[in-house]
C-alpha cells in the first residue's frame, strides 16, 4: 500500500488542510514569534493565568484544530510572555481515547514546526508505576514505551518528511536537565522516568501495571507519545513533564477515577507554574 497524504479535515468536513494553511492563520494572529511552546495536559490548565497573554484563540479558529469534549482540556492557543520568554501555550489537547485519529491529534504539532517553534514542551496527567512517585510528584520523561498500539507516522507521509525517524533521543536531555533544575529552583521534585503510552479510556488493570513495571516504565498516561514522535520527524527539541496525578491500578486501594486525576492535577499546579517559569528562564539563558 502506498503510502497517502495527511487527511486532517476542516472543522466541517468540507477539505483537508495543510499545517502549513493553519500556521499561517497563527502567524496573522500573533504579533510576535515564539520559538517555544508548551502542550498543557489534564490538570495544567492553571499555568494559562500566569501568562502574560497577548493573543487568544480558540481552536476553532485554526483549520484542521478540534476542540476537546474532555474535562480539563478546554481547546484554546494563548501567545504571550512567561516572565520575558515569548511562548506558544496551548492549553487542552484531543485525545486518542476521543476516536480522533493520530493525524488529528498530533497536527498541532505539525502545524508548531511550519510556524517557526524550535522546542516543545508536553505535559501530561500520569499513574505513578514506580512506588517511588506519589500523586502530586513531577517526572521529567526520559524516555518512552508506545503502547498505544499505532504509530502517528504509519501510513501517511507529510511532504518532504522522512518516516522512519531515529527515536534513540525523543527527549532532549539539556531540556530535561533544565526541568529537573527548574524543578529545584522552585522547590518542587522532578524525577526523571520512563512513560508508558497506552489508548485508554479505560485506566489499567493491576496486571498490566506489574506488566508494565517489568518492562521499564515508571508511570502511565494517555497522551504525549504521538505528539513526541511527530515532532522529532519535524526537528523540533522535545522535553516532556508528568504530574503523578495518582498511583496506578493495584498501586491504590481506591477505584480511579478522571475527576480525581483532574483534582490532584489543579492541585499540583501552583508548583507546575513555578517549575514552568524557572525551566523557561533557564532554556532562554542557554539554549535559545
Ligand atoms: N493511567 C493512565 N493514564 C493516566 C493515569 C493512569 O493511572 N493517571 C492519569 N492519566
Amino acid at each position: 500500500m502506498e503510502p497517502r497524504p495527511l487527511q486532517v479535515f476542516d472543522q466541517d468536513f468540507s477539505m483537508i488542510i495543510p499545517p502549513s494553511r493553519a500556521a499561517a492563520r497563527l502567524r496573522k494572529l500573533i504579533p510576535f514569534k515564539p520559538k517555544f511552546a508548551i502542550v498543557l495536559g489534564s490538570g495544567f490548565q492553571n499555568v494559562s493565568s500566569d501568562l502574560k497573554t497577548e493573543t487568544e484563540i480558540d481552536y476553532r479558529q485554526i483549520p484542521g484544530f478540534v476542540t476537546t469534549g474532555v474535562a480539563g482540556h478546554p481547546g484554546r492557543l494563548q501567545a504571550g510572555y512567561f516572565g520575558s520568554v515569548p511562548v506558544l501555550l496551548l492549553c487542552g489537547r484531543a485525545h486518542y481515547y476521543e476516536g480522533h485519529s493520530f493525524e488529528t491529534i498530533t497536527f498541532p504539532v505539525r502545524v508548531l514546526a511550519e510556524y517557526g517553534i524550535e522546542q516543545l514542551l508536553l505535559t501530561n496527567a500520569a499513574g505513578g508505576i514506580n512506588r517511588r512517585l506519589r500523586p502530586g510528584d513531577f517526572m521529567a520523561i526520559s524516555d518512552h514505551i508506545n503502547l498505544m498500539g499505532d504509530n502517528p507516522l504509519r501510513g501517511v507521509i507529510a511532504p518532504g518528511a522522512n518516516n522512519f525517524v531515529d527515536l534513540s533521543a525523543v527527549y532532549d536531555s539539556k531540556l530535561r536537565q533544565a526541568l529537573v533544575l527548574a524543578g529545584k529552583q522552585a522547590g518542587v521534585a522532578v524525577r526523571t522516568g520512563v512513560y508508558v503510552a497506552v489508548s485508554g479510556p479505560t485506566y489499567e488493570t493491576p496486571a498490566e501495571i506489574r506488566a508494565f513495571a517489568r518492562l521499564g516504565a515508571d508511570a502511565v498516561g494517555m497522551s504525549t507519545v504521538p505528539e513526541a514522535i511527530v515532532a522529532r520527524q519535524c526537528g523540533l527539541r522535545v522535553a516532556a513533564l508528568s504530574c503523578i496525578t495518582n498511583l496506578a491500578a493495584g498501586r491504590n486501594p481506591h477505584p480511579l477515577s478522571h475527576q480525581d486525576v483532574i483534582k490532584t492535577g489543579k492541585r499540583a499546579g501552583v508548583g507546575v507554574s513555578r517549575i514552568i517559569d524557572s525551566f523557561l528562564r533557564i532554556t532562554a539563558e542557554t539554549l535559545l
